[in-house]
């Protein structure tokens, strides 16, 4: 039996949405990870430092005691977010990082970024007290082919911020490209990059095996091969502007299995099995910690944690546990296409 220690990882992207799912999805994160950045897009949004502190601490009740976790809070970016109450809200500890979605962009996005010049000053604020933006990368038009709409917002919107504010700090959430993976790698210090493990598992084949898989459908849309393998390298390299962020992103099987069905994936459950084998794969295991546990708290400016968890590869597949179940309704659990031989140990 192989094993190894980590410092305890951090997941620099999930949805723990609200009410009962939220009871439900959060024990999955809060298992294995220290901390997470929480995504602000409700219905309605997370828009202010009240609704913030309101969130987190509905957050904090379905933590099981047996768990520390420390949630970071976001808000959602919107043509109307008031510099003075964001400075407020980051000073008093209320706020973390702030969220851009361009309008449409995905899954309850509608109140998001339509011109990204009428949030310039409240980016220029941001950029001088270190409050980080986060990005979900992909242009709007739909004219635009689907798979190139994070290539063409790097083009368009991301350099444009980039040139104009060189000093905030941005993180282009779950990259999917090639492209993308280049750009950050070239870029200042200050842009840094979170990949998820259902991007670094697979590639778009696996929207359509056999007929179309709804349960692999998320946004960014998952990419060719050639850009996964651009993905694993960036995560397999150590390079410390690469982390992990899953956006695990819980939908109802019946919202997803529908007409118009809902992106995202739901990974919590088994994130860190699927991110140790891709590494033992790759023969880089050597750095799953910088890509899981330090890479993320360094580009945020935050301690590494103090505590360490122990990654065991068994002779055997690890069984899977299929759904979540939330008052009669499920929650698929992603499970990737290859087995796993990593499991946490608890
Ligand atoms: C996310 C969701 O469901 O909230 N969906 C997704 O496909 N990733 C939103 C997001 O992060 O884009
Ligand atoms: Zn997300």
């Amino acid at each position: 039996m192989e094993e190894i220690e980590v410092i305890k990882p951090d997941d620099w992207h999930v949805h723990f949405r609200d009410n009962e799912v939220m009871k439900a999805v959060v024990p999955e994160t809060t298992r294995h990870f220290a901390r997470s950045i929480v995504m602000p897009n409700l219905i309605p949004p997370i828009l202010n430092a009240k609704q913030a502190i309101e969130y987190k601490k509905r957050i904090e009740k379905a933590i099981p005691p047996t768990d520390s976790f420390e949630p970071l809070m976001t808000i959602y970016l919107t043509e109307q977010t008031n510099k003075e109450d964001l400075k407020s809200a980051y000073n008093i500890g209320a706020v973390f990082a702030v969220k851009l979605y361009p309008a449409g962009a995905t899954t309850n996005s509608d109140s998001g970024v339509k011109d990204i010049t009428k949030i310039m000053p409240v980016l220029e604020m941001m950029g001088d007290i270190g409050i980080p933006l986060l990005i979900h990368g992909e242009v709007t038009d739909q004219n635009i082919d689907i798979f190139d709409r994070e290539k063409v917002f790097i083009d368009q919107k991301l350099d444009f911020i980039r040139r104009e504010i060189p000093n905030l700090k941005i993180t282009l959430e779950h990259i999917t490209t090639k492209d993308a993976t280049l750009y950050v790698k070239e870029s200042n210090k200050n842009l840094a990059a979170s990949i998820t493990p259902h991007h670094l598992a697979l590639n778009r084949n696996a929207l359509f095996v056999g007929g179309v898989r709804p349960h692999n459908y998320c946004l960014p849309i998952l990419k060719r091969e050639n850009h996964r393998q651009y993905l694993i390298n960036a995560a397999t390299s150590g390079n410390p502007k690469f982390f992990l962020g899953t956006d695990t992103a819980p939908h109802f099987v019946h919202d997803k299995e529908s007409e118009c069905g809902c992106a995202g994936v739901f990974n919590a459950t088994y994130c860190l099995s699927i991110i140790a084998q891709l590494f033992d794969n790759k023969g880089a295991l050597l750095q799953l910690e910088n890509f899981i546990s330090t890479n993320g708290a360094r580009h945020y400016n935050l301690n590494l944690n103090k505590e360490k968890i122990k990654l065991i590869k068994s002779t055997q597949a690890l069984p899977f546990r299929d759904h979540l179940d939330v008052e009669g309704h499920k929650i698929k659990i992603f499970k990737p296409d290859f087995p796993l031989f990593w499991t946490v140990d608890k």
